[in-house]
């Protein structure tokens, strides 16, 4: 008897929907991910064509008829993922999600429940197969971004941002969301099956009463973690419940936040305060998918002070890229990237392995640390010493990361003295020189 109750509250406990605390099991699977940091996205797809971004089917309302031209003239012939790969390593880059499948339906990867696939002109190519082989071979992790919403499917109902949302003709046929939903598990069955270790499961997304078990989503994850047992997944199955401040509930239905095109104040945190593993997905222009007339390209420096911001709140981020239509990363991402790998291969110590630091955030920048390593980022350029207060009594010593040089420093400048300064004197002996070792993040 006491072995049946026992079993029952360890089912109730395994599958209950929400958390006061992030279970250890997920913050044990998510730790490789946590260590990484910093990730590449890739939204590729048949959208990149038009050039409009990855919404044009449903921004336009275009019928599957009027998209097709799109589909017809897709044919990436320049994709080489060894290329890509080899960028998000230079990057410094530690995973990549692929979209296999974006909401319009149209399959990178090649299913055997759909013909509405690139495989089929593409010379029966794998997309999906190509980026998982050359993204591993450099030593990055991968996962695959999975379209929950289906544009095409045609049980998929015209709801939420359904390009035929306001057609009743098209409202009033029979759809069979089981159907829809037996081809959504299925296809996600071939994702974990077909391609080897998947690291990371990256669904989008929920919107209305479409949540939850509307997509049978506790049975997804099961079957999924049958296949992958370490596989991670974000939390897109749900949809944010019982948020205050930046407090929430931890949802049961994925191991981590998903805040996009931004950074939280603080680091998300469970009710009880415990730390919430979390990535800012963010897109380089203004655009996820290709779109040959968006030229707001964010600075490397811009880029470099927002994945310094997630560590020091305990986040990742998943930067974007949207290769054109013939397969190619725009050369301005290119250029971006480049210059933050030369960044992360002086800094990536004070980035990879790191997290919110004990010190509160200083008026030049802000802090990560590892362990009893705290990594001082200088964002500005200042005049006089580098002043940080409140260890300086831990003080082992203070050194220049890009070189490991010796920092010298003092407890004392300009009559404060309180004990608890450290004041950093960057260009001794002429320290009144404001020129900062590296103008975007020393
Ligand atoms: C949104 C968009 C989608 C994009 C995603 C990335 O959910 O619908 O186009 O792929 O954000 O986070």
């Amino acid at each position: 008897m006491k072995k049946l109750i026992l079993s029952i509250l360890f089912g109730t406990l395994l599958w209950s929907n929400s958390f006061s605390q992030v279970p250890a099991h997920v913050l044990e699977r998510t730790q490789w991910w946590a260590d990484a940091r910093f990730g590449m996205f890739i939204h590729f797809g048949a959208y990149s064509v038009p050039g409009r971004g990855e919404w044009v089917k449903s921004t336009e309302k275009m019928t599957t008829e009027e998209y097709q031209k799109y589909i017809d003239q897709f044919y990436p012939a320049d994709l080489d993922a060894k290329k890509w790969a080899k960028l998000a390593k230079e990057a410094g880059m530690k995973y990549a999600v692929l979209t296999a499948k974006h909401h319009d339906g149209y399959c990178l990867f090649d299913s055997k429940l759909t013909d509405y696939k690139l495989s089929n002109r593409f010379d029966n190519r794998d997309v999906v197969r190509e980026f998982a082989d050359a993204f591993r071979a450099e030593g990055i992790k991968v996962g695959f971004y999975y379209s929950i919403i289906d544009w095409h499917h045609k049980d998929y109902p015209n709801v939420g941002n359904h390009p035929q949302k306001d057609d009743k003709e098209y409202g009033k046929r029979k759809f069979d969301w089981d159907n829809y939903l037996k081809y959504m598990h299925g296809q996600v069955e071939e994702l974990v099956t077909n391609y080897g270790k998947v690291d990371l499961l990256w669904f989008d997304f929920s919107f209305d009463e479409y949540e939850d078990e509307k997509w049978k989503a506790k049975e997804l994850i099961a079957m999924v973690k049958k296949h992958q047992p370490e596989v991670i997944i974000n939390n897109r199955l749900t949809q944010n419940h019982g948020v205050s401040g930046n407090a929430r509930e931890f949802s049961g239905y994925g191991d981590f936040e998903t805040p996009e095109q931004g950074v939280p104040n603080k680091g998300l945190i469970t009710k009880d305060g415990t730390p919430i593993p979390w990535e800012t997905c963010l897109t380089l222009n203004n655009n996820w998918g290709y779109n040959s007339f968006d030229n707001e390209w964010k600075s490397s420096e811009l880029i470099i002070h927002t994945l310094v911001n997630c560590v020091s709140k305990n986040g990742n981020l998943l930067l974007n890229v949207g290769p054109d239509p013939r397969g190619n990363i725009p050369q301005p991402s290119i250029q971006i990237l480049t210059e933050v790998g030369e960044w992360m291969k002086l800094n990536g110590e004070s980035i990879y392995n790191c997290g919110s630091s004990d010190i509160n955030k200083p008026e030049w920048g802000r802090f990560t640390q590892n362990g009893n390593v705290i990594y001082a980022h200088i964002e500005q350029a200042i005049v006089g010493p580098v002043n940080i207060k409140g260890f300086a009594e831990k003080v082992d010593h203070i050194s220049l990361l890009r070189d490991g040089a010796e920092l010298p420093w003092e407890k004392t400048w300009w009559g404060e003295n309180s004990n608890d300064n450290v004041f950093i004197n960057l260009n001794k002996p002429i320290h009144h020189t404001y020129k900062m070792p590296d103008d975007i993040d020393t």
